[in-house]
């Protein structure tokens, strides 16, 4: 078993923050155990930690303009605090907005509140997603991803429909976040100047280190909640592991065999595909040990929602339950009854190298206030204990932070939203945490090849084209491809496809059907690619009238499929606020794929010779990813949709393109790079 170390993070509070003290002896310390869903949902609201702090709560958050609110997950900040304020009377001249990172935190957050407030979601309590919106004129609480409350700001840039914005989840430093806290502090400033409603700006966070948040918004007050964390017993690996995955079910077995089954186990992991293949393992071992009954429950933003529910769930009497998770049960999601956890101190973010413009995703070593947070999902109840699958040593070297994702992705979306935004000096943005001045600059670049932005002077200006790309709530890529469709008279398609890739996935994949998928799929798969193949899976859903049954023969995702139709809808009516002519090239995927290639020419890759393929703006060697139907063949062109770097840097969602139609769509770019071999 690995050493034994007990390592509290160190806490340091901010000298005239203000501290409420929570008392351990009253009910509010009783926490919602398992199986609480008999209690009233009155009773719920009262028994969470922050109900004590409440009047006192609300004394400081009626005069503060500014505030930081720092409390434990499942404290009760995101449901209760929005509730307290309209309560409370605060803001009732206008909307709470109280914005998420993840949508389905956003969706299922709404849920619960409107619950709480025993009223139909989208009354007084609604949320706002991309390409769904459930609110209506009487909804004050309104929940959202920091996505759209951006895209609101683009159209009111004083945000003037809220009196009050809760920037929650703020530890996340997601680049919607980040950029919103610069629109907000100035709409907040550019209000009192113009003698507005002053606007309210709450920072809420599950983490302590918030003295960059302070500083940021006017050394503004902290309040803490104090935490209920209670002790959790440290294990560390003797020696580094090679493999996370083995260690972790070796892990998972042998807290298994030894400990009660009444004690949960968490275990932290990088993404899908490894969290099913482990849980299909750990199911299968489960079967030939003796140890009793084992419940393994995946959970990862993509799954469906009611699959997402599973979690919470407490498993029957006598059987062990194991959650599977990506860093979305760091903080979005709580779940009661975990004793342990197991961290493979792994996870999964994007990457950006401004040289090379190229954003990856690739799996990388968490930060240690990642690992203390996850360590902190098994002491929410009582003591317990975090198996960290990496040594003493190797947590030292971890970064102390993780770098907010701002500086470590590509600009070229902020940039055209800050310019949409109207923002003067896009350069120079008043970011909390300012991104390289190479990374601005390679976004701007990115643009500029898109042909969204214009230099003059050094000054950089949007272009028409970038104004018509800005109204797409899509990355600048797709908006591009979308409004160059109807020269290619494939709108229907181009608009079908984008929105097939704007949702979560709509194939599903179990990995214990592996043979029966392919055989579905095949009816559908192209040689033309991975986009024309989903184009003709959605042909084909909707030729059957989206009919439940086809989807389940076919592995395809009906709720995700339903989705795609209203966004389409969604997207075409922008087009036609646009002016642009729509139609259908019908069966000849030829333009399609012709429009995609003008469209998405910065990420395109070549063959090599000896088989290998090459991107072509940075001539980083890249492969095709087993999931893309295009893996058996060698094409000598291809686009790619995105990078994720695991063993190799794999291109996924790739699309068959000539050398012709990228040299047509960027003939000075590519006269410089294609046929890298030959130059
Ligand atoms: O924001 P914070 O992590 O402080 O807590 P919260 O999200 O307000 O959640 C407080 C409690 O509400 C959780 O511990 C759950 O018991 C409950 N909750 C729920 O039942 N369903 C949700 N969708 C969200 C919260
Ligand atoms: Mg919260």
């Amino acid at each position: 078993m690995p050493n034994d170390h007990d390592h509290p993070p160190a806490k340091k509070f901010k000298p005239g923050s203000v501290f409420f003290r929570l008392d351990k002896n009253k009910p509010g310390m009783l926490l919602p155990r398992k199986g609480n869903a008999t209690t009233p949902i009155e009773v719920q609201r009262k028994q969470l930690p922050i109900y004590q702090a409440k009047p006192q709560l609300l004394n400081q958050l009626r005069q503060l303009h500014n505030a930081i609110l720092i409390g434990e997950t499942g404290s009760g900040k995101t449901t209760q605090i929005p509730q307290y304020l309209y309560e409370a009377g605060i803001g009732r001249q206008g909307l709470i907005a109280i914005t998420q990172p993840r949508r389905v935190a956003a969706i299922s957050l709404a849920g619960r509140v409107a619950e709480e407030k025993r009223t139909q979601l989208g009354k007084l309590v609604g949320y706002t997603v991309r390409f769904e919106d459930v609110t209506s004129s009487e909804t004050k609480l309104k929940f959202m991803t920091d996505g759209m409350l951006l895209r609101e700001a683009i159209g009111d840039p004083l945000l003037l429909r809220y009196t009050v914005v809760v920037l929650d989840e703020a530890h996340e430093r997601t680049v919607h976040t980040d950029v919103l806290f610069g629109v907000v502090k100035t709409a907040q400033r550019r209000r009192r100047e113009l003698n507005k409603i002053p606007l309210k700006v709450i920072v809420m966070s599950a983490t302590m280190d918030v003295d960059l948040f302070s500083e940021y918004f006017n050394k503004s007050p902290v309040l803490y909640l104090e935490g209920r964390q209670h002790p959790i017993q440290i294990y560390y690996t003797k020696h580094p592991q090679s493999d996370y995955l083995q260690a972790a079910l070796v892990t998972i077995f042998q807290i298994h065999q030894e400990a009660p089954p009444s004690h949960d186990i968490l275990v932290f992991m990088t993404g899908q595909e490894e969290i099913e293949a482990l849980a299909r393992t750990c199911r299968d071992i489960a079967k030939h040990v003796p140890d009793g009954p084992m419940v393994v429950i995946p959970l990862y933003a993509s799954l469906p929602p009611a699959q997402q529910l599973r979690c919470f769930q407490p498993a029957p009497k006598g059987c062990r339950k194991v959650i599977l998770s990506t860093n979305i049960a760091e903080t979005s999601v709580t779940i009661s009854g975990i004793k342990f956890v197991i961290d493979t101190g792994m996870v999964k973010a994007k990457r950006f190298n401004p040289d090379s413009g190229l954003e990856v995703l690739a799996v990388q070593r968490v930060s240690k206030a990642q690992a203390w947070q996850r360590a902190g999902r098994a002491g929410r109840e009582e003591s317990g204990s975090c198996y960290r699958l990496y040594t003493e040593n190797e947590f030292d070297s971890l970064i102390p932070m993780t770098v907010p994702e701002i500086q470590r992705c590509n600009l070229a979306s902020v940039m055209l939203q800050l310019m949409a935004l109207g923002v003067p000096d896009v350069m120079n943005f008043d970011f909390m945490s300012k991104p390289s001045p190479e990374a601005v600059r390679s976004g701007v670049d990115h643009l500029e090849l898109l042909g969204a932005v214009e230099r003059k002077e050094g000054q950089v200006f949007l272009t028409t084209l970038g104004k018509k790309m800005a109204s797409f709530p899509l990355e600048p890529r797709y908006a591009k491809t979308i409004l160059l469709s109807p020269d290619y008279s494939c709108s229907d398609e181009i608009l079908s496809i984008v929105s097939l890739l704007s949702v979560d996935t709509v194939l599903y994949n179990p990995p214990a059907k592996r043979e029966e998928v392919l055989a579905a799929r095949k009816k559908f798969s192209s040689s033309e690619g991975d986009h024309i193949t989903l184009l003709n899976i959605y042909r084909a859903f909707k030729k059957v009238g989206g009919n439940k049954e086809w989807c389940r023969e076919n592995f395809v995702n009906s709720r995700n499929m339903g989705l795609v139709k209203d966004v389409q809808a969604q997207l075409r009516d922008i087009c036609l606020k646009l002016n642009m002519k729509l139609g259908s090239c019908g069966t000849e995927t030829g333009n399609v794929r012709r429009c995609i290639a003008h469209g998405m020419f910065v990420n395109a890759a070549e063959l090599q010779p000896d088989g290998s393929y090459l991107a072509l703006d940075t001539h980083q060697p890249v492969s095709i990813h087993p999931s893309s139907v295009l893996f058996q063949g060698k094409p000598a062109y291809v686009v790619f949709n995105e990078l994720l770097h695991t063993s190799r840097c794999y291109m996924r969602d790739l699309c068959l393109v000539d050398a012709d139609w990228l040299l047509e769509a960027a003939p000075e770019y590519f006269g410089r790079k294609l046929h890298p071999s030959k130059s």
